[in-house]
């Protein structure tokens, strides 16, 4: 049987989320449907926050609105008092619009445009530099603007780290970052600019990491550059260490770290070094997946059983709605929402409607007897799920659907066919 997280419970057959029957929530919103339970979010943030207070009172969580960008979740988060980690303008956007407070922002990215810069100095969000060539793109912008805008340059730490190589963000031959042996020099540039003042330092080691060590040992990397830059004379306001948390999806016993098992092997090792330099600055951390993934399903509808050399179960979501189990070969725990209290009887895999062979949720799973218009969940879906979401094979978007103690309200409705015309315009030999 399936461990279920706090905010999913079984009562009369059903499955519920947030204190919503998900099978009514189906029907009011159709399928497929996005549920996100708000409480999660701020149970989630709050632990964060006081598992890395415990060691530090300097702390700041900055989301990382890629996972889930939908204004919604950014205000909650916003309420809770999180900053952002941003990596377009398109995200400065939300993130403002949901109230949070520029000083709380970090532009990330390796490819930004001059007008991401603009943005960023005319809105005072600090940036987060990821080569020379970006620190003399920004300083002019700066100073055309006649602004002072505060960097921090990201570091590649050079570390293999266990998770799915698309999502290792810190090997030495990752995009990512400028090599600990270069940072120095970059460091010197950004002060010898006149609009540019550095201020932090950056990195990011990747996602969906469940060791601890790891993170263990970016911060020692990260800390060894913070003493030379110190040296140097950059003055400290934030040492920022990333997200990259992993969650355990897999419900049949195993476990991901804690919060508390984070902040207690990254934290004191910033701290230790900052006693010795005798500096205070923030310890940011910029978690996505663990912060959202565990609040949100997915409600899919099954639209035919096929028994063929398996047994196929044709839902209305596929790879266009949830991209990880083709992306990544990710694992999603999946129930069977209006049987959820019935024992297994045999063996499906769970397909979606798109014309691609690997458009597969999930493969050969233990389930209930399961017939057309029965209603399938997806579980752990907040992070990196509508986020990812495309409208290929002509299939609008999904709606997205939030729950709080009982009560359901949409906060993005479903595209219409008229949302996959809305933005085409006609070549004019064409029309
Ligand atoms: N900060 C930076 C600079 C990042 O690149 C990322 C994620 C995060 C923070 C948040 O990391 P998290 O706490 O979510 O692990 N689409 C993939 C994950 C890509 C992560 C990319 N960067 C997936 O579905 O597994």
């Amino acid at each position: 049987m399936v461990n279920l997280p706090p905010n999913l419970s079984v009562r009369n057959n059903h499955l519920f989320i947030g204190g919503c029957d998900t099978t009514e929530l189906a029907g009011t919103y159709g399928t497929p449907l996005y549920v996100t339970d708000e409480d999660r979010i701020r149970d989630n943030y709050q632990g964060y926050v006081t598992a890395l207070s415990l060691y530090y009172p300097r702390t700041r969580v900055l989301y990382a609105a890629k996972a889930n960008g939908n204004l919604s979740i950014l205000k909650i988060l916003a309420q809770e008092g999180a900053g952002a980690d941003v990596f377009s303008s398109g995200e400065v956007h939300l993130a403002l619009l949901a109230g949070m407070q520029p000083g709380f922002l970090l532009f990330n990215g390796s490819s930004k445009t001059k007008e991401d810069h603009r943005l960023a100095v005319e809105k005072g969000i600090r940036v987060s530099l990821d080569s020379l060539d970006e620190l003399s793109q920004l300083n002019q912008v700066a100073k055309e603007a006649g602004k002072v805008v505060e960097v921090s340059f990201r570091v590649n730490p050079a570390l293999d780290v266990p998770t799915h190589p698309k999502i290792a963000t810190g090997l030495a031959t990752s995009k990512f970052g400028i090599p600990a042996t270069e940072i120095l020099d970059a460091y010197k540039a950004a002060l010898s600019c006149e609009h540019v003042t550095p201020v932090g330092i950056h990195c990011h080691i990747g996602s969906q990491i469940l060791d601890i060590e790891p993170f263990a040992q970016e911060a020692r990397v990260l800390m060894q550059v913070v003493s030379e830059l110190h040296r140097l004379g950059v003055k400290f306001a934030f040492v920022d260490l990333g997200g990259g948390l992993g969650v355990a999806y897999d419900h049949h016993g195993s476990a991901a770290p804690t919060f508390s098992d984070y902040a207690g092997a990254v934290i004191p090792v910033c701290t230790d070094t900052f006693s010795r330099l005798g500096i205070q600055p923030e310890i940011w951390i910029e978690p996505g997946r663990s912060m959202v993934c565990d609040s949100t399903i997915l409600l899919t509808r099954v639209n035919s059983v096929k028994r063929a050399h398996k047994t196929f179960v044709n839902v209305d979501a596929g790879f266009n709605t949830l991209i990880r189990p083709a992306m990544y070969d990710s694992f999603h725990e999946v129930l069977v929402a209006n049987r959820a209290g019935e024992a297994a009887c045999g063996t499906f895999t769970v397909t979606g409607p798109i014309c691609e062979t690997g458009d597969i949720l999930a493969h050969d799973r233990q389930l209930p007897d399961i017939t057309a218009g029965d209603l399938v969940a997806v579980l752990d879906t907040g992070a990196y799920g509508y986020a990812m979401a495309s409208q290929y094979n002509g299939r609008g978007r999904c709606a997205e659907a939030l729950v709080r103690k009982g009560e359901a309200d949409l906060m993005r409705r479903a595209e219409t066919t008229q949302d996959l015309m809305h933005a085409l315009v006609t070549p004019s030999w064409l029309k």
